[in-house]
């Protein structure tokens, strides 16, 4: 026997004849919850990736400044050779405020001083300074600088990098990248 109440709607499903069947016409709720649930995920997201992001972002945009670092008293260097000396910097390391080591190399002709960055221009190796030859040396593929740090030989693209220098009652500075 045929139940009165239910019919065949357009789903196959049998439904109660007091159940409210859906309008065509009346807007649908479940695409406007839909759409709505969406919207507030996305806006959710955004509030969380928004500051994860710029804060994983930041050391990219940071403005590289110079300083002056002071790295030897001018009397202790001698006149002539160069001469290598180390010092400490504060840096920002990614995310870390650190102390690096650094190394360069000052020749003082009187009260002028010329520093001479350390790192071949080839692809970064420590050059040495071999006084008998007054000149740098690069140990990795034999990359040859003179005294001033002019390409020799090998495979060096120029010459090594300088740092300004002062020298300010006694004491002499390099400008330093940070
Ligand atoms: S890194 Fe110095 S010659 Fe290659």
């Amino acid at each position: 026997m045929k139940d009165s109440n239910t019919e065949q709607c357009s789903c196959c499903n049998p439904c109660s004849k007091d159940e409210v069947k859906p309008d065509p016409k009346s807007p649908d709720r479940r695409k406007f919850l839909g759409a709505s649930v969406g919207i507030i995920n996305v806006g959710l997201l955004a509030a969380i990736a928004g500051p994860v992001l710029g804060f994983i972002a930041s050391p990219l945009g940071r403005k590289r400044s110079s300083k002056w670092v002071p790295v030897a008293a001018l009397e202790d260097i001698p006149e002539g050779a160069a001469h290598e000396i180390s010092y400490k910097l504060a840096i920002k390391d990614g995310y870390q405020d650190i102390t690096q080591k650094y190394t360069v190399f000052l020749t003082r002709q009187g009260d002028d001083v010329i520093c001479i960055d350390p790192a071949c221009t080839h692809l970064g190796c420590r050059v040495k300074y071999q006084d008998d030859q007054k000149r740098f040396f690069c140990p990795c593929h034999g990359g040859v600088f003179d005294a001033e740090g002019k390409v020799v030989s090998g495979p060096p693209p120029h010459a090594l990098d300088r740092h300004k220098t002062k020298v300010e009652k006694g004491q002499v500075w390099i400008q330093r990248e940070v």
